[in-house]
């Protein structure tokens, strides 16, 4: 292959990934109302986490993945059976676990 082509694809690449990472970071902080619930400090979650987390749902619900998986990585201890629930404690139809699997 053409080492320039290829240098280029590899760019590519990079740059994609560092978009998707700050996607969720931004996400992470629309679901800032959730984290009394995920974190087990509240037995429900808000009605403002669950307004943010369909918006969540509908556009980026690969970073609710992440965010089952990686929350330790942000410094927050969550608990994954809370952060799993929350979209059938809030009636939504998207599990992260089936999402995670993709
Ligand atoms: C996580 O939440 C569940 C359900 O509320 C609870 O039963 C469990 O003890 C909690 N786990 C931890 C590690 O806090």
């Amino acid at each position: 292959m053409n080492p320039v082509f290829f240098l280029l694809i590899t760019a590519l690449c990079v740059v994609e990934q560092a978009t998707a990472q700050s996607d969720c970071s931004s996400v992470f902080l629309t679901l800032a109302p959730c984290l009394t619930y995920i974190t087990a400090t509240s037995a429900t979650p808000t009605s403002v986490c669950c307004t943010e987390l369909s918006v969540v749902l509908q556009s980026n619900p690969q970073c609710l993945c992440l965010l089952v998986g990686g929350a330790e990585s942000l410094g927050v201890t969550i608990n994954k059976t809370q952060a799993i629930s929350l979209p059938a404690v809030c009636n939504l139809n998207a599990p992260p676990q089936s999402l995670c699997n993709v």
